[in-house]
């Protein structure tokens, strides 16, 4: 397959330039476009980010791979990134990774055959007090996850809806 960016896209990449005085910064945001229109930005989709902005394809790659919320492979529609790390994990993150594992069919780092889903284990999301939680393609945060929760979750996404969002409510503060 042929990457390539439309007059709209080189427009908002002009646009995105001229925030900088260089290209460099440009790096981040002209990623983040390829990947929202492409849906990931594997090594092609780096080559065409490099060669637009007459940046090396090294520099180009070094940041998409430092990132992992560049996808350097083609994922699902919904990419759910489930946090294990300490908090998430004693408060059943694995639980709650393997339950979506069996209910979709697929492994971490794998993709559900219909291209809906793919299933990542991640790092902490600094929403430790709202664990265990996930979140949708690099969006929504969903916390508190219960199995109840999952299923609404996934019903929702192949429904074609977002999750709802969540509020999260500050415990108060005591004044004396
Ligand atoms: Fe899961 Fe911090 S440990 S969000």
């Amino acid at each position: 397959m042929t990457y390539e960016f439309d007059e709209k896209d080189l427009k908002e990449i002009e646009k995105i330039k001229a925030k900088y005085p260089e290209v460099l910064p440009a790096t981040l945001p002209v990623l983040w476009l390829a990947q929202n229109k492409f849906g990931h930005v594997e090594p092609e989709v780096q080559r065409l980010v490099a060669h637009t902005l007459d940046l090396p394809e090294a520099h180009v790659h070094g940041v998409a791979t430092f990132y992992t919320q560049y996808y350097k492979e083609k994922k699902g529609k919904y990419v759910l990134d489930v946090c294990t790390c300490l908090s998430c994990q004693l408060c059943g993150g694995y639980d709650i990774l393997n339950y979506l594992e069996d209910k979709l069919g697929i492994k971490a780092g794998e993709t559900t055959d219909d291209g809906m889903f793919s299933v990542e284990e991640v790092e902490c999301l600094g929403a430790c007090g709202y664990a265990p939680m996930l979140q949708v393609t690099n969006g929504k945060y969903v916390n508190n996850l219960t199995e109840e929760k999952v299923d609404k979750l996934i019903e929702t996404l192949k429904e074609g809806n977002e999750p709802e969002y969540e509020q999260i409510r500050m415990p108060l503060r005591k004044v004396n």
